[in-house]
């Protein structure tokens, strides 16, 4: 675990030292924003680098009608947590992989972004400026959500002139209202997430945005969400809305490899060694839709989501169920060492955890 060594770090905590929190109710968390303390926001302009940044409080920002990100979706996003330990410290999980993910998803968008110091820097100093809202141990996660936008004004289509690089935080618990409890999956053949050649595999705002309709029907009709299926053959698992898919048969965990229309999700590649380093053998491959059939479990991986069970998946209106709809023993398995290291409950072999 790495430790935290620019000049924004404080005094260590420890057990015998009280933290202070906010003044909520811990114990309700959901996936929803619970507005904090402060924003970081760092601007440069087209063409220009990232330089320096700063924390204001948390409010609505101002953006011209015309700007870029409005009109024309030049976008991107991150997620990524905080997690309390028992000693009051925060342990932030893989920061560098998400200024990673930024960086290639920018160049995608015609836009700048911070490098991954500048990334993990703001990260930090965002946390840390609204420490008093890290949820304690076991209640859940203080959620980190990286914005990179052209935000200048541009009417005729062209990347924008300006681009701001903004972080906001809120304290979150389960994503799905499921909890861990088994999700129920529908694979819409109509509406496809993602084309190659197109930005599946890449954070931008528009990926989010057009699978809204699919999913709002999904739920209308009872589903937990909708499990996407490749736009060329109709026949190859791509992921859900959210997060990222695994079929599991025996010792074997399968899930589809990154090839421009899947998102390279920062859990799934954790979950990916996790999973290996518990012997399991894992393939990143083409899945075929009829391996549904025969799978023993089904799960899904986000940084919200974390990992999902997945109960069942309708397809063509058969329902194919797993596990009797309760939790599969793999899914639980690798549930438990992934949140038990993002926790700081076991030992961090892999050096993942950035200790603040
Ligand atoms: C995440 O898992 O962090 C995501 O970005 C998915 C989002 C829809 C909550």
């Amino acid at each position: 675990c790495k430790k935290l060594s620019s000049t924004i770090q404080e005094a260590p905590l420890t057990s015998d030292v009280a933290y202070e929190l906010a003044d909520i109710d811990w114990d309700s968390l959901g996936f929803a924003l619970m507005p904090t303390d402060f924003m970081y926001i760092m601007k440069c302009s087209r063409g220009q680098t990232f330089s320096k940044g700063e924390l204001q409080r948390y409010g609505n920002i101002e953006l011209s009608p015309s700007a870029g990100v409005l009109n024309y979706g030049q976008g991107l996003f991150e997620g990524l947590k905080a997690y309390r330990k028992q000693d009051g410290n925060i342990l932030l999980f893989r920061p560098e992989e998400n200024a990673l993910r930024m960086r290639m998803g920018a160049e995608r968008m015609c836009m700048p972004s911070p490098t991954i110091e500048q990334f993990v820097d703001a990260v930090t100093a965002t946390v840390l400026a609204n420490k008093r809202w890290v949820p304690p141990p076991g209640k859940g996660s203080l959620y980190i959500r990286p914005l990179l936008m052209g935000s200048g004004a541009v009417l005729g289509l062209a990347p924008a002139p300006e681009y701001t690089f903004l972080i906001y935080v809120s304290p979150v618990g389960n994503y799905f209202k499921e909890g861990i409890a088994p999700i129920h999956l529908m694979i819409d053949t109509e509406v496809h997430r993602a084309t190659p050649g197109g930005t599946g595999g890449v954070k931008t705002i528009g990926n989010y945005a057009s699978v809204l309709k699919a999913q709002t029907a999904a739920k209308a009709k009872g589903f937990t969400d909708v499990l996407y299926l490749d736009c060329v053959h109709k026949k190859y698992l791509e992921e859900v809305s959210s997060c990222n898919v695994f079929v599991v048969k025996g010792n074997v965990i399968s899930t589809p490899s990154i090839k421009g229309t899947i998102l390279p999700g920062i859990t799934r590649k954790s979950i990916i060694d996790v999973a290996r380093s518990q012997g399991f053998q894992v393939e990143e491959r083409l899945v075929a839709v009829d391996e549904l059939l025969d799978a023993d479990e089904v799960f899904c991986t986000g940084t919200a989501v974390v990992i999902s069970p997945v109960g069942s998946i309708t397809y063509h209106g058969e329902r194919i169920s797993y596990r009797n709809g309760g939790i599969g023993v793999v899914s639980q398995q690798l549930y438990s060492a992934l949140t038990r290291l993002q926790m700081g409950l076991t030992e961090d072999k892999m050096d993942w955890l950035l200790e603040l």
